[in-house]
């Protein structure tokens, strides 16, 4: 294990947010979504201060008592590290995240929109922009500036759509700083970007072109984004070493996919909580079980999923009582109405397929919105097949979790434009997301499918996220930086 590193993590969501339980006792929760989850195991390796956005108003309690500092924090596993919150005027907050990094940004970037529709850029956009997205991303720099100050060697890893003005604003105070952004969602090709107004698309391309280095999920959105820099900001991008040259600064692009940490995952899959709801599930299962787990996010293609598995059920008759789809959705994002409309879109689609096929005491699918990682867990050792049928995903980490330690031989059908695919995509059952008769199709596929095939490509994927596991992905981010840094070019 290589050298612990003075590492400043910089994120949206932070790995812990705090609440008041039952006895009004302060507890710490588990930051929700893939980037949180996948870098959670961070902090056991390294020396971490961890910049945030307060959340809940215990979050701005803990951050009002710490004065705006970090404060000292213990992951589950034990490990030590510093949480810095940052409590930002609440309406710019609501403004930079349920009005542009959410409806906007991220519809950008999956492209969710349909144009003849949607955007309408306003003044609302506009003015989410100047006093939401541009103030609370001046806050984070001024929050690892000073993080700076007091530890200088300290690289600074930042993360997602939240965040693109952050890094040139740390630049222009410290030229040398070694500074990474990963983006943890697709890069859409150049043109879409024109959807957003002149000064908005550059800054954002300018304040990713801080950095030293970029990274994505895949080579498609590696490629994406160098393409968009050089037509949008005029950048000069080799193609052959994936450097981009710009304001006088190199950038590196690389495409890392992340992963999880596969012994963590292992372990939780056999604690007593998992194994609890495991058994509950064990024994009110189907003979086939099709599960998917998801966020309630229009980009992961709930609706489509459900009505695929209505097809096959129509065309499989002889199936009806044996199996049954499992739907594990994390509500996501409520304050947001197209977030709030998916959700209802869900519920609906569920229950027409329900109302169709139902009967006999069979319910043929099983709609659970709530945040449960331990029924999650559970569930994925019981799958049979796993539907991840993103529209686009940066990469799906459901799709590495679920055949880590599914226990039988379960089938990953897997979305062609999730960032997963390209390193899945072999042993998987390949869909175009928007196939809804493919999709059954593949659902068949893989409740038919003989049991040596469905072996032999789980244990595929297992190995290779065992392999390829998150503590992997996180000493790769380290040694591009070591490469690429302006600071490491001087020495
Ligand atoms: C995705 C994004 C993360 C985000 C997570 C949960 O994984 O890449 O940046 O934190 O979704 O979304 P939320 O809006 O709840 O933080």
């Amino acid at each position: 294990m290589p050298d612990r590193r003075k590492l400043i993590v910089v994120s949206n969501r932070g790995p812990a947010s705090f609440v008041r339980d039952e006895e009004g006792k302060r507890v710490a929760r588990r930051g929700g979504g893939g980037l949180v989850t996948a870098l959670r195991s961070l902090v056991a390796h390294h020396d971490v201060t961890w910049i945030a956005s307060a959340m809940t108003d215990e979050d701005r309690a803990v951050a009002g008592e710490a004065g705006g500092e970090a404060i000292e924090e213990v992951a589950r596993d034990g490990s030590a590290y510093r949480l810095r919150l940052i409590a930002h005027d609440p309406a710019a907050y609501d403004w930079y995240y349920n009005v542009v990094a959410n409806p906007t940004l991220w519809f950008l970037q999956h492209y969710l929109w349909a144009l003849a529709y949607a955007p309408d850029i306003d003044r609302g956009l506009h003015h989410a922009w100047d006093e939401g997205y541009v103030p609370v991303n001046a806050a984070f720099a001024a929050a690892v500036l000073d993080e700076l100050e007091a530890e200088s060697d300290s690289a600074v890893f930042f993360h997602d759509y939240h965040l693109y003005l952050v890094p040139k604003l740390v630049r222009e105070q410290r030229p040398d700083a070694p500074l990474a952004h990963f983006v943890h969602i697709p890069w859409p090709e150049p043109d879409l970007w024109r959807v957003l107004p002149e000064p908005i698309r550059s800054a954002i391309h300018e304040g990713l072109l801080a950095n030293d280095v970029v990274g994505f999920h895949a080579e498609r959105w590696r490629l994406n984004f160098m393409r968009s820099s050089r037509d949008l900001v005029d950048c000069e991008c080799n193609f052959e070493t994936n450097v981009c040259t710009f304001d006088g600064g190199r950038t590196h692009a690389v495409a890392r996919p992340i992963s999880v940490d596969a012994a963590e995952f292992t372990e939780l899959a056999a604690s007593d909580s998992v194994r609890f709801l495991e058994a509950e599930l064990a024994a009110r299962r189907p003979e086939f079980l099709v599960l998917r787990v998801d966020r309630t996010d229009p980009s992961k293609n709930v609706v489509r999923g459900f009505r695929a598995f209505e097809h096959y059920l129509g065309a499989h008759p002889e199936m009806h009582g044996r199996v049954s789809m499992l739907a594990l959705l994390d509500p996501s994002r409520q304050d947001i109405p197209e977030y709030a409309e998916y959700l209802a879109a869900i519920q609906r689609a569920a229950r027409h397929v329900n109302d169709r096929f139902q009967g006999g005491g069979w319910t043929p699918l099983d709609l659970r919105i709530e945040d449960n990682f331990a029924m999650s867990v559970a569930a994925y050792k019981q799958y049979d097949v796993l539907l991840v049928n993103a529209i686009y995903d940066g990469l799906n980490l459901v799709a590495k979790e679920g055949p880590l330690v599914n226990e039988r031989d379960g089938v990953l059908i897997l979305s062609e434009n999730a960032g997963a695919h390209e390193e899945l995509g072999e042993w998987a059952l390949s869909v175009n997301p928007f196939d809804v008769e493919a999709q059954a199709e593949a659902i068949h596929a893989a409740i038919q499918m003989a049991p040596q095939e469905r072996r032999a490509r789980q244990t595929s994927i297992r190995e290779y996220v065992c392999e390829h596991d998150v503590g992997a992905w996180l000493e790769t981010q380290l040694a591009d930086l070591d490469r690429w840094s302006a600071r490491a070019a001087q020495s």
